[in-house]
């Protein structure tokens, strides 16, 4: 069937995740293929609106799967959830005759997708990109096990200084409303306890907690989800430091370590998957969707379903944990 599609437009949008250049790659190579032509816009939605964008062929993504950040630059537009933003961005998009526009981001990409989709009626396509793993719908998002890995390397170093020392150490993570990236980390590092914005913290069975694990033990672990109701690392070793006062406790925040460096090969190969997967969804004349991956399988599913839901940490994952415990 001969596509109707003969410019495409692709953005990276929100936090950048590891693997999001594997991803523009992918999908400037499979344009290619069914002689499509890419515009890359810069800097997502705000470089959208001010209509700033390169040409994106073959040559200009060679060399790039491996590297992590994004190419085409990435933002957080305040314009873009105004009406007046959104509409400049359509007149450029109209302007640039661009046939579809697919964004790589979390769930703050895929609202801005689906607001254009339905407000102004551009046919988007959306992939999950983002170390938080919190789209629904996919098995996993572009950048968490990068992340992931990054932060289990982090960890296992914090644990030899903290056993060299006999410490409590309070390690914090990325994960505004999603406990998805410190529960993993927790499970994947061994760590003796994990805090997610999806449970209440209790402060005295925390301590309590910490007493019981540590019998034994020349070190602790508590993994933090920034997001967490009782705070930080920091705010949560001053709420429960009182009464734990015969231990050393120290906090540590990875913070934007996490979001950069080389993807791992998983990645990488998840992203080609998704960028080559969207761009034939989009030849074959599909509009509006997110792809994924289900038990591995490629997947593409209406766009409002990734805006719309919540994932549900699997409590399979939080009884491993418990299980794990001594
Ligand atoms: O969405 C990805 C993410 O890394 C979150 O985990 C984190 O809360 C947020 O971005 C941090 O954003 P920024 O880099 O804009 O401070």
């Amino acid at each position: 069937m001969e596509s109707r599609m003969k410019r495409i437009a692709v953005l990276t949008s929100g936090g950048d995740a590891p693997g999001m250049n594997a991803c523009i790659r992918a999908i400037v190579k499979s344009a290619d293929k069914d002689k499509i032509e890419v515009v890359g816009i810069l800097d997502g939605f705000q470089g959208l609106i001010e209509g700033r964008h390169i040409k994106l062929n073959s040559d200009a993504v060679n060399n790039c799967i491996h590297l992590g950040g994004t190419l085409l630059g990435t933002a957080r537009s305040k314009a873009f959830h105004t009406s007046d933003g959104r509409k400049e961005a359509m007149l450029f998009l109209k302007e640039m005759a661009i046939d579809a526009l697919i964004a790589i981001g979390g769930d703050g990409t895929f609202k801005g997708l689906s607001i254009l989709s339905h407000e102004m009626n551009i046919p988007v396509m959306g992939i999950p990109g983002t170390i938080d793993n919190d789209i629904m719908g996919t098995d996993q998002t572009i950048g968490f096990d990068s992340c992931l890995n990054t932060i289990v390397q982090s960890i296992d170093k914090i644990r030899d200084t903290a056993s060299s020392h006999h410490r409590v150490f309070f390690v914090e993570v990325m994960g505004k409303n999603s406990g998805c990236v410190a529960l993993n980390a927790a499970l994947a590092s061994g760590a003796e306890d994990v805090l997610i914005p999806e449970e209440f913290t209790n402060i005295e069975q925390l301590a309590d907690h910490i007493k019981y694990q540590n019998k034994g033990k020349r070190s602790s672990i508590v993994v933090v989800a920034e997001g967490d109701d009782a705070g930080g690392a920091k705010q949560i070793l001053e709420k429960v430091s009182p009464l734990l006062p015969e231990y050393e406790l120290r906090y540590s925040v990875l913070g934007h370590i996490q979001r950069g460096g080389s993807p791992s090969a998983k990645d990488r190969i998840l992203a080609t998957r998704l960028g080559d997967f969207a761009v034939g969804k989009l030849v074959s004349g599909e509009i509006n969707k997110m792809v994924g991956t289900q038990s591995e399988a490629l997947i593409a599913l209406d766009i409002d379903l990734g805006v719309n839901s919540s994932i549900d940490l699997t409590s399979d994952y939080r009884d491993l944990l418990k299980r794990m415990r001594t």
